[in-house]
C-alpha cells in the first residue's frame, strides 16, 4: 500500500512564488508515488475575516492553481477543508485534549495576532484544525515551507497525546521540507518571508503576474550596495532572488551568476520565473475557461476521501466512549 500524503494551502489571497517552490511544486512531484490529498483549507482562511464577496472566488482559483501548477486530479484528491464535517468535528475532539500552554507558544499566532486588534478565538485553535486535517486521514507525510515546521511538531504532541489517553487512534505524520525554497522571503524586505498577507506591491511574485509585471517587481527588488554578485559574500536579498531563481531553472548555479552586475543578475531571474510561470499561466486559463470543470474534480475529490474521514471520526469517538451510532 501506498504512504498517505496531505497538505494545504488557504484561500486567502493571491498565491505567489514562495508557496509554489515551498507547496506546489513539491506535491506535483511526489503525487505519484503516494496516495495525495491536497486541501483547499478555507476553514483556516476565515480564521481572519474574509470577504464573503471574494472568498468562494478565491477558493476556485487555488483549486485552478493545484491543477495548473501539476497536480493531476485523477493521481490526487483535490478537496474544500469545509465541504467535509470530519474536518471540524475532529478539530473539536482534538481541542479538548491540547493544552492551552501549547497554544500560546506558537510563533505565528503570537505574530498573527499582533496585527489584530481583537484575537478571534479561531486564530489561537488554527493548529488544532490542521492537526486535524492532518489525523483525519491518517497521513504519513506533510510537505510544507518552513514556517509549517513548528504546526507539525505540534500535530505530533497532540496525536501521541490522545494516542496515549485514549489508545493508538492516529498515524505519526512526518514533515517534509523542500530541499531549495522552504522559506522564499519577500522582494521588498529580504528579512521577511513573502506572504499573501503582506500589502506592498512590490512584496511577492503572483502566481498570475504578468511578465512585464514580474520584470518590474525583480528589477526594483531590495538588494545591498555591492555592484556585481560574489557568490562567496551574497546579501540576504541576492541570496533570496538566486533561491527563486534556481529553484525555477537549475541551470542557474553560483558558478553561473557569478561577477554578473545586479542589473543583469535580476533580469536572468526575472526570465527564469517568467519561464516557469508560463505554462502555468497558459494551463490555468484554459482550466477557467470550463467553469464546470472545478465544481467537478472538488466533488470527485470529496467523495474520494470521505470513506476514510468518517471512519476516522467514527475511531476517535469510540476511543473517547462518546456516542457511535449504531455501535452499542
Ligand atoms: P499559506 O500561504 O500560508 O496558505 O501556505 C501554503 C503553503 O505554502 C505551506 O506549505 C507553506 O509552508 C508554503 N509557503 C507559504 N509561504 C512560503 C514562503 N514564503 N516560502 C516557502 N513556502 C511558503
Ligand atoms: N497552515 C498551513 C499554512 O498556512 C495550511 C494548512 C492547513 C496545512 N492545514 C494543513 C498544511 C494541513 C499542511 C497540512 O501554510
Amino acid at each position: 500500500m501506498k504512504a498517505r500524503v496531505l497538505s494545504g494551502v488557504q484561500p486567502s489571497g493571491s498565491l505567489h512564488i514562495g508557496n509554489y517552490l515551498g507547496a506546489l511544486k513539491n506535491w506535483a512531484e511526489i503525487q505519484t508515488q503516494y496516495e495525495s490529498i491536497f486541501c483547499i483549507v478555507d476553514l483556516h482562511a476565515v480564521t481572519v475575516y474574509q470577504d464573503p464577496k471574494e472568498l468562494l472566488g478565491k477558493i476556485r482559483e487555488t483549486a485552478a492553481l493545484f491543477i495548473a501548477a501539476g497536480i493531476d486530479p485523477k493521481e490526487s484528491s483535490i478537496v474544500v477543508q469545509s465541504s467535509i464535517s470530519g474536518h471540524s468535528e475532529l478539530a473539536w475532539l482534538l481541542t479538548c485534549v491540547t493544552p492551552l500552554g501549547w497554544l500560546q507558544r506558537m510563533t505565528q499566532f503570537k505574530a498573527k495576532a499582533e496585527q489584530q486588534e481583537t484575537v478571534g478565538s479561531g486564530l489561537l485553535q488554527y493548529p488544532v484544525l490542521m492537526a486535524a486535517d492532518i489525523l483525519l486521514y491518517q497521513a504519513n507525510i506533510v510537505p510544507v515551507g518552513d514556517d509549517q515546521a513548528q504546526h507539525l511538531e505540534l500535530t505530533r504532541d497532540i496525536a501521541q497525546r490522545f494516542n496515549s489517553l485514549y489508545g493508538e487512534t492516529f498515524t505519526m505524520p512526518a514533515t517534509r521540507l523542500p530541499a531549495v525554497g522552504a522559506r522564499i522571503m519577500g522582494l521588498d524586505d529580504p528579512t521577511q518571508k513573502m506572504s499573501k498577507s503582506a500589502t506592498g506591491a512590490g512584496h511577492a511574485i503572483g502566481l498570475l503576474d504578468e511578465p512585464k509585471t514580474i520584470q518590474k517587481k525583480i528589477a526594483r527588488a531590495t538588494t545591498d550596495s555591492e555592484p556585481a554578485v560574489n557568490s562567496e559574500r551574497m546579501g540576504p536579498g541576492i541570496v533570496n532572488l538566486f533561491t527563486i531563481g534556481h529553484a525555477c531553472d537549475a541551470s542557474i548555479t553560483k558558478e553561473s551568476v557569478t561577477g554578473m552586475r545586479y542589473g543583469d543578475f535580476k533580469k536572468r531571474i526575472a526570465e527564469a520565473v517568467i519561464a516557469r510561470l508560463e505554462p502555468i499561466q497558459k494551463r490555468f486559463r484554459e482550466i477557467t475557461s470550463d467553469a464546470a470543470y472545478i465544481d467537478q474534480v472538488l466533488t470527485t475529490g470529496r467523495d474520494r476521501v470521505l470513506p476514510l474521514a468518517a471512519d476516522t471520526v467514527r475511531k476517535t469517538k469510540q476511543a473517547m466512549g462518546l456516542y457511535v451510532q449504531g455501535i452499542g
